[in-house]
């Protein structure tokens, strides 16, 4: 059809904003055709913008020629309406529509673009499959609740402006073309033109040059940046996200922590939440023992329980060499579970046998007594009495892992998810269960490696008192470190730490993680040279905003939140990136492509 230029005509309201109160009013929208009916005499458009749909009436008896040009408007077409603002008929009004109570009799149309059949409906409830909407991203984008989805996104990145900028932080910048600072993923490379065989490396995160900033004085900076890593891709991870990255310098914990959780609830007050502080902090080890893992998701109890002392006499082999060998024996009560069936408890044994526990034992508390798979081993007093002693209740199922600490929490942890997820405890209301993890070991030993790696990063401080006693070079695997993770519903949302602020010690931690000085100085040179003129100490955090997003929206995947996200082999489909690149680009670049 002919096509009408848009001209000297200017939109007046929002199709989400007319009210009865503007009844006779002329008014002139724009937007999208979300839907046409065809009365005959009568045709009904509901026009769409980012704020709503207003309901358009084009009559025959008004205007004979353009609802002749309505005849031939079909949904996603891009329009511009003039009309007066009438109010419904009390049997018409449409409750669901803000602005149900009214409607716009056109009086002017200008057709300013047509649109072919979409792949899917404009619609929330489309069955689409992801893949389709990935590859159409633009119009996966128009629907409503992707519409509210980045509108709080936007109001959310304001918030966190405004707060820290009343917090006394400044915004700045820090390259994405840059030297690789390894956070435990694996660097995106982008190869040099002008310095053929070298390499920038995208940034992990903006860990140094925040640090750096320190080193100049900036004393408070903040930056809402992208970050980089080429990871395996998890359902809460992308390969390029958005951290609030956060940096301050002579840090004090307590007042840290109480600003964090301020941004915080200026964050989730644009969800009009409001939350209790301070967050409970727990430490790591306390974390592992209680929930199996270093973010513990506190929304319901089933905390592990140690079965040790009440199993420490027994004979049966696998619980003895166990606790002999340093071990434990632990267990969890999942309330209500003793009706589960033998292809449920084997279930339950295979996600242990993921984090390495050879067997899930099962003692199931029934109105006819305890059954249990230890009967044989334990004998039948001591299983009554470990029920007892756990206060398993009649209806309930004790699920028991013996065997190296770690591996038995981590188990455990897992299951205590399953069961969660299975009973729908993680179901109802929206709560929000925030916790400080803190004291993580600074080294854990890494067996692909054969070394110890930085549990958080390199730049974290040992505590004091570990500096000072040689820890780091006696017994790494003891040396406890300044750094804090912020949980929040069993998601990890945030991390940080105090940093090491001589050079000294950073040169000492580098040499504990397996750097020789050469090493050392070729990848960190710069960064150990800038500590030797006037570092203050300093401290940080960087929040996962696209986590906190997803967990704010109540949407399944960060996909969700994130307007143009990869899928989960890291491709766009809309795009088709990664791509190959043209033979000429490789050869100025210096790069052949092995076969
Ligand atoms: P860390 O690596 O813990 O710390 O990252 C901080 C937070 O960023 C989020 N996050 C991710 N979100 C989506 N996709 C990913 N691939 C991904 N990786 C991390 C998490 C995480 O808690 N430089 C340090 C911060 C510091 O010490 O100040 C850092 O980047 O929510």
């Amino acid at each position: 059809m002919k096509l009408d230029f848009l001209g000297t005509t200017k939109r007046t309201h929002m199709c989400g904003e007319l009210r009865a109160s503007h009844e006779g009013q002329r008014v002139t929208l724009m937007g999208w055709v979300a839907r046409r009916r065809d009365l005959g005499q009568l045709i009904f458009i509901d026009l769409r913008d980012r704020t709503g749909l207003t309901q358009i009436v084009f009559k025959t008896d008004i205007d004979r020629e353009i609802h002749e040009k309505a005849e031939q408007l079909r949904t996603e077409f891009v329009v511009a309406i003039e009309g007066t603002v009438l109010r419904r008929e009390a049997n018409t009004v449409n409750r669901n529509h803000p602005t149900g109570e009214i409607e716009v009799v056109a009086s002017l149309l200008k057709v300013l673009n047509e649109a072919q059949t979409t792949p899917f409906p404009i619609d929330d409830n489309i069955a689409t499959s992801e893949d389709i909407r990935l590859k159409y991203r633009y119009l996966d984008l128009r629907r409503p609740k992707m519409q509210a989805n980045f509108r709080q996104r936007h109001e959310v990145t304001m918030a966190a402006r405004k707060y820290l900028n009343d917090q006394g932080y400044y915004e700045i910048e820090t390259p994405f073309l840059t030297k690789s600072t390894p956070e435990g993923a694996r660097d995106y490379l982008v190869p040099s033109r002008f310095h053929r065989g070298k390499f920038y490396a995208l940034p992990q995160s903006p860990q140094l040059f925040k640090q750096l900033l320190m080193v100049s004085g900036f004393d408070k900076y903040f930056q809402i940046v992208r970050c980089f890593r080429d990871e395996d891709i998890r359902a809460d991870r992308q390969p390029e996200f958005t951290q609030i990255d956060i940096e301050h310098s002579f840090p004090h914990l307590d007042e840290f922590f109480m600003s964090i959780e301020g941004l915080i609830a200026s964050i989730f007050a644009t969800s009009r939440a409001t939350l209790s502080h301070p967050f409970p902090r727990l430490s790591y080890s306390e974390a592992m023992r209680r929930y199996g893992t270093d973010k513990p998701d506190t929304r319901f109890e089933m905390e592990i329980l140690d079965l040790g002392p009440l199993v420490g006499k027994t004979e049966f082999v696998p619980y003895r060499k166990a606790l002999d060998t340093g071990g434990v024996v632990r267990a969890i009560c999942a309330k209500g579970c003793a009706k589960y069936s033998r292809k449920q408890t084997d279930e339950l044994a295979e996600t242990a046998k993921i984090f390495g526990a050879s067997a899930l034992a099962t003692i199931k508390v029934t109105s006819e007594g305890v059954q249990s798979t230890l009967e044989k081993a334990l004998g039948k007093p001591l299983v009554v009495e470990l029920a007892a002693a756990t206060h398993a209740l009649v209806g309930d199922l004790l699920l028991i892992a013996a065997g190296e600490k770690k591996v038995v929490e981590e188990s455990l942890g897992a299951v205590r998810l399953q069961v969660a997820r299975q009973e729908k405890l993680l179901e109802g209301p929206a709560r929000w269960n925030f916790l400080w993890v803190t004291d993580f070991p600074m080294f854990e030993w890494s067996e692909t490696d054969q070394r110890f790696v930085a549990m958080h990063h390199p730049f974290t401080s040992p505590v004091e008192e570990d500096i000072e006693n040689g820890l780091i070079e006696r017994d790494p695997g003891k040396v406890r470190a300044k750094a804090y993770d912020l949980v929040l519903n069993g998601s990890e949302i945030g991390g940080g730490s105090i940093r090491i602020h001589r050079w000294d010690v950073q040169a000492r931690v580098f040499k504990a993680l397996g750097l020789s000085d050469e090493e050392a100085r070729q990848r960190f040179g710069f960064f150990l040279e800038a500590l030797q003129y006037g570092t203050p100490p300093h401290g940080g955090i960087a929040l996962g905003l696209d986590r906190i997003m997803t967990i704010l929206t109540g949407e399944p995947s960060l996909r969700s939140v994130i307007a143009f996200p990869k899928t989960a082999t890291y491709v766009d489909l809309m795009t088709e990136s990664p791509s190959p690149v043209d033979q000429h680009q490789l050869d100025e670049l210096g790069i052949v492509i092995k076969p």
